[in-house]
């Protein structure tokens, strides 16, 4: 199994100072900073899209691992890559043409990644997978942090990583020091966390054991 990336969610920090949140988040340990984009069409949440990006761009020169949870992901591939984002994750429910969507990312120089929503089977993904960087299995309707980790998508991960022993697989929504073990052991290793981190009284020392987790399976 890859090794562990922890990616703290900026949806738990606070917006009026997100550049001050994601250097905290770095001097923390966060591999990834996730930046959790809501259209308040394709999910009941609005939150924030390119232009955040690009400004956010001047401050950090961290990885900003963007979850896209917007309809018509294809309109933002262009703004996203223009605003300075890593890797662009597009929901599989919001595309008719997944090859093509992905073959506009990698033309970007982005890393490209794929979303599955609770209730969408990995057969979905299954044969997609080989053409990303990374697959991720929401444990949470998307729209909103601090919901309650869903233990029952565990075998799809298990599924995807039987099948694809080198692919990172993220896991995004309720993650903390009382679920990692389970995802861990399902095959996880890009964990997303955003109450469970900011929320700490140790963000430093939460996400050192959630590496530790994953990194001890
Ligand atoms: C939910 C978002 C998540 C969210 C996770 O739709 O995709 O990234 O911030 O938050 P927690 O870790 O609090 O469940
Ligand atoms: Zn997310």
């Amino acid at each position: 199994m890859p090794s562990a990336k922890i990616a703290p969610s900026l949806l738990s920090g606070d917006f009026a100072k997100l550049a001050e949140d994601c250097q905290y988040m770095v001097e923390c340990g966060a591999d990834y900073l996730h930046m959790d984009v809501m259209d308040g069409h394709f999910v009941p949440n609005l939150t924030l899209g390119a232009p955040i990006i690009k400004s956010l761009r001047k401050h950090t020169k961290a990885f900003l691992d963007c979850h896209l949870m917007v309809s018509h992901p294809e309109q933002w591939v262009e703004d996203f890559a223009n605003a300075g984002a890593d890797m662009f994750t597009f929901h599989i429910e919001a595309t008719q043409d997944a090859p093509a969507l992905i073959e506009s990312v990698r033309k970007t120089g982005m890393k490209v990644g794929i979303a599955l929503k609770p209730k969408t089977p990995a057969s979905a993904v299954l044969d997609l997978a080989d053409k990303v960087d990374m697959i991720l299995v929401m444990t949470v309707e998307p729209g909103f942090g601090g919901q309650s980790f869903m233990a029952d998508m565990m075998p799809k991960v298990q599924e995807i990583r039987q099948k694809y022993p080198n692919l990172d697989i993220q896991v995004d929504g309720g993650l903390a020091l009382d679920t990692i073990d389970q995802a861990a052991k399902a095959g996880a290793n890009v964990i997303v966390a955003g109450t469970a981190i900011f929320k700490a009284e140790s963000p430093k020392d939460t996400i050192a054991l959630l590496r530790k987790a994953v990194d001890e399976q």
